[in-house]
Formats: structure tokens, C-alpha cells, sequence
């Protein structure tokens, strides 16, 4: 079974690896596809994303890194993959996730959409959580891997 974990990853964090980490146990390839959102300015650039990323999950064979535009249904038709996988950390996850499911599936009824719950240590984490702590020069290393925390630094000290 092949499956996208789809996100912005402005960054990837130790919750996103811990998915990811337990996907590649179940499923045959999964593919990581970075969200590129003009609309909206990230911390890192989607290259940066995508860098980070690779080198994180260089360690499991059938992780595949990608950046997509426009809808996740578009995406999905284009690689031919057409399961989707979501972590849910909390209960106030659950609203949000559950009516982007059924646009989705509206949208195209081939999708399916698997939950899977997050690891309980990581279920306060956020990217956004991540970014803060490290701007305000708090220590993230129990958050991300080093190569994320390094390249925070670097943004940070060169005034973002
Ligand atoms: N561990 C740690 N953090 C996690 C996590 C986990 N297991 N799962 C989610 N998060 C964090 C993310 O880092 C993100 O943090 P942030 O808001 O501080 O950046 C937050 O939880 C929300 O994550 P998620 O719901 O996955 O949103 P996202 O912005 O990362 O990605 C897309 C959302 C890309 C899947 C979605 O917007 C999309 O599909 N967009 C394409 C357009 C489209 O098709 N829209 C749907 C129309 S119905």
C-alpha cells in the first residue's frame, strides 16, 4: 500500500518523524509531500523543508520527499496514491481533520483518509510551538532532530 503524509513541516519536528517512522513499519512507500502555500510566508523555503526532511528519514528506504501545489485530491491523482495519513494529537485536532477528510472524499471518492494518533510525548508539539520557543531562545533539542535545531539557529541569527 502506497500512502502521502502531507503537511507544511515549517519545521519538520520529533512528532512528525515518530509518523513517519511508524508508517514505513506498515505501509509500502510512503511519500512526504511538502505543501507550497504562496499565501502564506514559512520560516524555511519549501527547499529548505524538503532538505531537512530527506536528510531526517535518509535512514528508511521506502520515505519519498516531495513538495505539491494547489489541492491534496490533484496531488494524490498524480502520483497515483490515494491514501492519505494524518496524525491526530489531541481531541481539538479532531474537528478540523474529520471536515477536511470529507471535503476531500466529496471532492474524491477515491481518497481515503487514515488517522493515525500521535505519539502521547509529542501531542503538545507544534511547528508553530517549535518556531517560538527557538526565536525567544528557548532550548528545542527534546523537539527536533539536531539538523533542525542547527538550521533554526542559523535563521535565527541571521535575523530570520
Ligand atoms: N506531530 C507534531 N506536530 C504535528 C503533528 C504531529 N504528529 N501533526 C500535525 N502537527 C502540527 C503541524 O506541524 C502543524 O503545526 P503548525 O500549525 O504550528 O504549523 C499543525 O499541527 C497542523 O498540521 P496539519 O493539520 O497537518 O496542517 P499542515 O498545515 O501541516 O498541512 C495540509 C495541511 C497541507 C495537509 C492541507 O492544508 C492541504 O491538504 N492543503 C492543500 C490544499 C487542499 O487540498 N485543501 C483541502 C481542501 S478540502
Amino acid at each position: 500500500m502506497k500512502v502521502i503524509y502531507p503537511g507544511s513541516f515549517d519545521p519538520l519536528t520529533y512528532g512528525h518523524i515518530d509518523i513517519i517512522e511508524r508508517c514505513s513499519e506498515q505501509f509500502e512507500l510512503i511519500t512526504v509531500a511538502v505543501l507550497i502555500n504562496n499565501a502564506k510566508v514559512g520560516l524555511f523555503t519549501t527547499q529548505e523543508r524538503l532538505d531537512l526532511i530527506r536528510e531526517t528519514t535518509k535512514h528508511l528506504k521506502n520515505v519519498r520527499v516531495d513538495s505539491f501545489r494547489g489541492l491534496l485530491i490533484d496531488y494524490a491523482k498524480k502520483i497515483d496514491t490515494n491514501i492519505i495519513i494524518k496524525g491526530l494529537r489531541a481531541v481539538s485536532d479532531f474537528e478540523y481533520e474529520m471536515q477536511m477528510a470529507l471535503a476531500n472524499k466529496k471532492l474524491y471518492p477515491k481518497l481515503e483518509t487514515f488517522f493515525m494518533v500521535s505519539n502521547m510525548k509529542y501531542s503538545f508539539l507544534s511547528s508553530s510551538i517549535v518556531k517560538e520557543v527557538s526565536i525567544l531562545g528557548g532550548d528545542v533539542s527534546g523537539f527536533v532532530p539536531k539538523v533542525v535545531e542547527d538550521s533554526l539557529k542559523v535563521k535565527i541569527k541571521g535575523g530570520l
